[in-house]
């Protein structure tokens, strides 16, 4: 559908002249919306409600008790068609834009030459939303959710922080790059946490901690900032299922080095500048020089002043080398942080409704290394525990999986055992195959990574639920 391509503006409205016509329900919306400007608001109506009548009295607006007459636009910046006729509102606009007037008539988008956005607002911030009159109530849900999720209570009490901290800012360091950057590292300092939790008087210490620094740092022509390097969890394949956090350090990225299970959906949140680094994995590569590489390239980025992502499927820090990371970097000096996303070990599960702890089935569970397992004595895994554990999730085994089974049963793993195999957890082409220990190899043989293989009674969770739905939707149908 062609839609009007509008372009969005925030008027300064103190002291300015409205012309509101109409008196009614639809007047009491755009009043209150407009009244907290400060505009000189004048209403044209013969009648008005309660409502209405109570801004009247107490001298925040004015009131003209009649109809509409072309004479009430002039001296009016700004012209509101608010009347429950619509011939009426197309008169009003008609005039109104004749005379140059920003003209509105509400619920009329032709005869509008301005609309009103739906507006998430926090303190100072504002988002105003528009759908340019395609779907009004997508444009509310998109508020709603701004509101809920973005503009909070904090992010308004934030930028009043910040914007009364502007003009020091601006003395003390003297580039708008340098000032440019400062102002991100405290947005993503404990600068907002702490003002959130302990008030302006803390928060002051440790912006004007920060600022100190910066000036000595801008003093130094030559010197960067090494920037944090942020070790984040992308969660186990689904895109959605990336945290708050980690969007918002990628939003932030110059650099992105990301593994081969990270969704490529991810990188999308990455600025368009960002340079995105494939450091995936693949066999060919000796493991050690690949993850020294890895190291090598974080700590050079992050010297050159570079904010660093090192995204990693999963959590970082299971079966993802994550602590390797920031040993590296902490010998090496650089500032890290560490993101947890959501592991494949209990997602792939869950994605299959397989509950890795399940009341009176399963009060434990762990999660090994499959690729570890080896005929030989000694490869690492305690498989005493893998065999005894109500639990057990290999991660990295489905080519392993004969020796998986192999060494389960020798450890004394009844025969009997569920397992199920969850490939591409959480994904649309996930797949899910089940057996026990004892045939589980056989019905396997098409099963690829990445997959997850969960081995306990918890598995029968998911046929009992699965065989409960069916018999739902038969009851329904
Ligand atoms: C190197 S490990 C990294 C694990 C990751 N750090 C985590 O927390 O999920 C890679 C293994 O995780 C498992 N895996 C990752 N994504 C998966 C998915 N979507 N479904 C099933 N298993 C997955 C597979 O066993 C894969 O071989």
């Amino acid at each position: 559908m062609p839609y009007t391509h509008y372009h969005p503006v925030y008027l300064h409205l103190t002291g300015r002249a409205i012309t509101l016509v109409g008196g009614g329900f639809v007047a009491i919306e755009k009043l209150n919306s407009l009244i907290p400007t400060g505009a000189r608001i004048t209403v044209v109506s013969p009648e008005i409600s309660p409502e209405v009548q109570a801004w009247v009295s107490e001298g925040t607006i004015t009131w003209i008790p009649r109809a509409f007459e072309p004479r009430d636009i002039d001296g009016a910046f700004m012209v509101i068609a608010a009347t429950n006729n619509p011939e009426v509102n197309a008169w009003v606009y008609k005039l109104g834009n004749a005379a140059q007037k920003l003209t509105n008539s509400v619920d009329d988008p032709v005869n509008c030459n301005f609309i009103m956005a739906a507006i998430a607002k926090s303190g100072p911030m504002q988002v105003a939303i528009s759908s340019a009159g395609c779907s009004p109530a997508l444009a509310q849900r998109v508020r709603n959710r701004i509101v809920s999720e973005i503009l909070t209570e904090n992010v308004g009490a934030l930028a009043e922080f910040l914007g009364d901290r502007r003009p020091e800012v601006k003395a003390t360091l003297p580039s708008y790059k340098i000032r440019q950057r400062f102002w991100e590292q405290v947005i993503d300092s404990k600068v907002p946490h702490v003002l959130a939790s302990q008030g302006e008087e803390a928060a002051d210490a440790e912006f004007r901690s920060m600022l100190r620094r910066a000036a000595v740092i801008a003093a130094e022509p030559q010197s960067v900032d090494p920037q944090k390097v942020y070790i984040v969890g992308a969660g186990p394949g689904d895109p959605g299922l990336i945290t708050v956090r980690a969007a918002e350090i990628l939003r932030r990225a110059d650099v992105v080095l990301y593994d081969r299970l990270v969704n490529p959906i991810l990188l999308g949140y990455a600025p368009p500048g960002a340079e995105c680094i494939y450091a995936g994995k693949d066999r060919g590569t000796p493991g050690r020089g690949r993850q020294q590489s890895i190291h090598d390239q974080l700590i050079a980025h992050a010297q050159r002043g570079k904010v660093v992502v090192r995204l990693k499927g999963g959590d970082p820090f299971v079966f993802g080398r994550g602590g390797e990371e920031i040993l590296a970097l902490a010998q090496a000096g650089i500032a890290f942080e560490v993101v947890p996303g959501i592991s494949s070990a209990v997602a792939a599960a869950e994605a299959a409704f397989i509950p890795v702890t399940h009341r009176g089935i399963s009060t434990a569970f762990a999660v090994f290394a499959g690729q570890e397992a080896d005929d030989k004595a000694g490869d690492g895994i305690p498989w005493a525990a893998a065999a005894a554990i109500p639990t057990a999730v290999f991660l990295m085994g489905v080519e392993r999986l004969p020796l998986i089974v192999e060494r389960l049963l020798e450890y004394g793993r009844d025969p009997s055992t569920p397992v199920a195999i969850v490939s591409n957890g959480t994904l649309p082409n996930q797949t899910v195959v089940t057996g026990t220990l004892e045939d589980i190899v056989s019905l396997a043989t098409e099963c690829v990574p990445p997959a997850a293989i969960i081995i306990g009674e918890v598995v029968r969770v998911r046929e009992k639920a699965l065989a409960l739905a069916v018999q739902v939707v038969a009851s329904a149908a």
